[in-house]
């Protein structure tokens, strides 16, 4: 993660949101090349989810919306994390996230540790010995091997236990709360009264837009049943504990599909389908089908209107994580608007003949975690011959060269001979006009090589005294494998637009 944070922030993908001012947790900014590779990734999706099909069409609903939308969601009452307090260090942790172990002095329980989950096993140590030390016990023997077994949420803890607890920035044991609800919603206020009654929230998901214009859809778009309503945008959650870089932030962008099927339809089925579409599709952008992985949420942890929920798993550098949801929600979302709007939010279903409100299945992914998961697999580090034959080491992003943010790079060989320049500046100028290539003319041509496998640039383009003087052709070198071979422009254009167009 710190390579990807370090490449991020030196390449201009990636930066902490009002770093002048030391950073705000939980936000970030996307520099030049980060807002292409974003824009790459979201044009992507929304050609793959909405052009290329008949049965799904788009939405661009606002972010701050009507606050019954939220109530009548659950998420007014709903939407919230337990979460513990520190009083010593005055940080706050969520709960779920928060793992307990007992720490053994002489062959008896001394107190616990409580460590954030994925705290390797030295740091675990680390706090077993600090919280013996705290106990004036310095020489006590530590049985270090209970702290490599398994932990307990600390939900688990009675009082008793969590007052002989040391929390996992603390020194003294003791300081954590009981797990407290704390709701995720940002809140604002619309309009110019300052009271309860102008309170209104930033949304939380994007798909409470989709359900509360569906009714404006199917009254005006010619859909009909199955259909989808995909949409992008923004969504706001005041994360408790925002960490590893983009993965949980407090403003993230999501995409998603709202499915509508009929209530007898095999729901089954279709949510396999579902869950194909969307590990093929993040194999069609460079993610390989062996670093996902399906986890089926148990019966019994379903959310009550669920009627099932498979997270595809990513390996994120700091370890397994959701990446996509996808969630048959019945007809719960449709059926609270119906009942707080009173409108009616059935569909007459032509081939079945019948007035119904309609389920949904709901592919929920999020931009930031799936240009993180894109990041992770691209990165990579090897050894490669420089202009003077000896091996270097280099940092290259084998991004697909259809996300990648710089399509190819074109160079003249070099920039003192202005018939060599001006042949390369014309390329270039040909090519930006289809994709977003980038031009450099500076430094020696092993290094401008280097600066474009660094950023992820698939192809370099480079102009010489043989395209001048013979036969017009150009070199293409292919960013992994650093080979180079000619090429006429036509037969490298159509070269390109298979592996950028596709
Ligand atoms: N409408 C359903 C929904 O919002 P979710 O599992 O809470 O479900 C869906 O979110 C997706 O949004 C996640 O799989 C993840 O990709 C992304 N996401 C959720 N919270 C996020 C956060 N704090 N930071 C970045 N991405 C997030």
């Amino acid at each position: 993660m710190e390579s990807i944070i370090g490449l991020c922030k030196r390449r201009g993908f990636i930066f902490a949101s009002s770093e002048i001012y030391g950073g705000y947790n939980g936000f970030f900014d996307y520099g030049p090349l980060g807002v292409e590779l974003r824009n790459n990734i979201k044009n992507i999706w929304w050609r793959d989810m909405v052009q290329r099909r008949d049965d799904i069409v788009g939405l661009d609903s606002s972010i701050i919306m009507h606050p019954d939308i939220w109530k009548a969601s659950g998420h007014v009452d709903g939407f919230s994390d337990p979460m513990v307090d520190c009083k010593e260090s005055k940080l706050r942790y969520r709960a779920d996230q928060l793992f307990v172990y007992p720490v053994m002095l002489e062959g008896a329980s001394a107190g616990y540790i409580a460590v954030i989950e994925g705290t390797d096993l030295n740091t675990r140590i680390k706090q077993a010995k600090k919280l013996r030390d705290s106990l004036g016990n310095k020489q006590a023997k530590l049985d270090e091997s209970q702290l490599d077994r398994d932990a307990v949420e600390i939900t688990e803890l009675d009082e008793a236990q969590r007052a002989i607890t040391l929390g996992p920035d603390a020194n003294t044991v003791g300081t954590l709360t009981e797990p407290r609800e704390f709701k995720l919603m940002f809140e604002t206020k619309v309009g110019p009264l300052a009271d309860q009654s102008a309170v209104a929230y930033l949304r939380p998901e994007t798909a409470q837009g989709i359900f509360a214009n569906y009714k404006n859809i199917v009254d005006t778009g010619r859909v009909k049943i199955p259909f989808g309503i995909a949409q992008i945008g923004k969504a706001f959650r005041n994360e408790i504990t925002p960490r590893n870089f983009i993965f949980r932030s407090r403003e993230f962008e999501q995409m998603e599909i709202e499915y509508f099927i009929s209530p007898d339809a095999d729901w089954k089925t279709l949510h396999r389908e579902w869950l194909d579409t969307c590990i093929n599709w993040l194999e069609s952008i460079g993610i390989p089908k062996d670093q996902v992985s399906e986890d089926v949420h148990a019966e019994d942890k379903l959310a009550f209107y669920s009627q099932a929920t498979t997270d595809l798993m990513f390996e994120f550098p700091h370890g397994k994580q959701e990446l996509w949801g996808i969630a048959c929600r019945s007809d719960y979302d449709l059926g609270q608007h119906q009942k707080h709007s009173g409108k009616s939010m059935e569909i007459f279903d032509e081939a079945q003949k019948k007035k119904y409100i309609p389920h949904v299945i709901e592919p929920s992914l999020g931009v930031d975690r799936t240009l993180l998961a894109v990041l992770t697999t691209a990165y990579d580090e090897d050894e490669i011959p420089n202009d003077k034959g000896a091996v270097e080491k280099r940092t290259v992003l084998r991004f697909s060269p259809k996300i990648a943010p710089y399509k190819a790079a074109i160079f003249p060989l070099v920039k003192n001979k202005p018939e060599l320049v001006e042949i390369a500046e014309k390329l270039y100028r040909k090519l930006q006009k289809r994709w977003n290539v980038f031009y450099d003319a500076s430094g020696a041509i092993g290094r401008r090589y280097r600066r474009q496998d660094e950023i992820g640039t698939p192809y370099g383009i480079t102009v010489d005294f043989d395209t001048l003087e013979k036969d017009g052709t150009v070199t293409l070198r292919d960013r992994d494998t650093t080979q180079q071979r000619r090429m006429s422009e036509e037969a490298l254009i159509e070269y390109l637009e298979e592996q950028i167009d596709a």
